[in-house]
């Protein structure tokens, strides 16, 4: 856990004079490989990080929701049947757009106090929001004494991102962090919703590397790619772009050509990873993730030049495998894979090259692979 229990525990206490009876908690994740696949029906490979935003929950009194975010110091309050948009997609959207979305699946929740608070960093593309809905999502699930089985809760909390907050993101984020296992990527054929474990090598580290170039979602062109990549599909009369083949797509008009070529060869390059991880081939793996790289930046067009430049940094590091831009790109993070005792030349090589060469504020966090949603017992 990286949000120390006990704090949170005392915080609920100041909040709301009353002791917390349970502790819901979901982690960021960064993807290793499979970028844009999601909404397309195919694979990602994330992996749920050591960065958890935590909510502590007790039944509240009648039918009120008293929310206390930790991280922005600051309260809301609102009838659990009737939660409503503050129109600024703020944190206080999230939680009730999770209780909207539990609600619409015909749920039936009670009036709850949850104190909830963070480290996974914010507008990076470490999924910060995803983690926020799961957390929140258990603890009223638990309060309520509800059980959802995983999957569900991650595409209603899906949904209540997509119809509620209004950001129309893929089912990844929710899926790594309420299915991950510790220890392993998650393989998810975002078709039939398919997943499996795959082992990290414990001769590797994940690093994520911040560009801190901020974004959100919302306000980058995220929801133009996801139609460009609709009119792809339409064009070659498929229902996505997971049904189209490389040669499929020649005859498409530019730029639909580029954004379908990058989403047919990113779908092939997570499962030759996938077993390149299985037969501990890391080079491969390597070259998979630069590759990526490319396509993201020259066909995809969601990379960045500061991202551009940690992703060369890193190529020229030893004891580096592979590096790529992570998320949705357009500024946030980017992912490597390096040898367990090469860290500090990592640190040296990528960093310190990047700071000096540009005064970027970069900064880098070693990623430990955690399980998806905990919920445990307070007090
Ligand atoms: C964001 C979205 C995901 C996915 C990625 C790009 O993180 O939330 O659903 O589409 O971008 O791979």
């Amino acid at each position: 856990m990286t949000i120390e229990r006990r704090s949170l525990q005392q915080t609920f206490e100041n909040a709301f004079h009353r002791e917390p009876e349970v502790l819901s908690e979901a982690p960021g994740r960064v993807n290793l490989i499979g970028e844009h696949t999601d909404y397309n029906e195919g694979f990602v490979l994330p992996i749920a990080i050591d960065r958890t935003v935590a909510v502590a929950a007790a039944p509240g009194a009648g039918r009120t929701v008293r929310a206390y975010s930790v991280d922005f110091d600051a309260r809301d309050e609102w009838r659990i049947d009737a939660p409503r948009r503050t129109g600024r997609r703020e944190w206080r959207d999230y939680v009730r757009a999770v209780a909207w979305a539990l609600l619409d699946a015909g749920y039936e929740l009670r009036g709850v106090d949850l104190a909830i608070a963070g480290d996974v960093p914010p507008g990076s593309g470490l999924s910060s929001s995803a983690a926020l809905e799961i957390a929140v999502a258990g603890a009223l699930c638990s309060v309520a004494d509800i059980s959802v089985q995983p999957e569900r809760l991650a595409l209603i909390c899906q949904k209540a991102e997509n119809q509620f907050v209004g950001v129309q993101s893929g089912v990844m984020d929710q899926l790594a962090a309420a299915c991950s296992r510790a220890g392993h990527a998650l393989l998810i054929d975002c078709r039939s919703l398919d997943r499996d474990f795959v082992a990290l090598p414990g001769e590797i580290v994940i690093i994520v590397v911040d560009s801190k170039v901020p974004r959100r979602l919302g306000e980058t062109p995220y929801n133009q790619r996801r139609e460009e990549c609709a009119a792809a599909a339409q064009e070659l009369g498929v229902s996505s772009l997971r049904e189209a083949a490389i040669g499929d797509i020649e005859g498409l008009r530019e730029p639909l050509k580029r954004r379908a070529r990058h989403v047919v060869s990113e779908n092939q390059r997570v499962l030759e990873a996938v077993d390149a991880l299985r037969s501990r081939n890391l080079a491969r793996l390597g070259e998979l993730m630069y590759a990526s790289h490319a396509s993201l930046r020259d066909g995809f067009g969601v990379s960045t030049p500061e991202l551009d430049l940690l992703v060369e940094l890193a190529s020229r590091t030893t004891g580096v495998f592979g590096a790529r831009l992570t998320g949705a790109g357009f500024g946030g993070c980017t992912v490597n894979l390096v040898e367990r005792d090469a860290v500090a030349g990592f640190e040296a090589g990528v960093v310190e090259r990047d700071r000096e060469r540009t005064g970027s504020p970069a900064t880098m966090l070693i990623c430990k692979a955690v399980d998806g949603l905990r919920i445990s017992p307070l007090g």
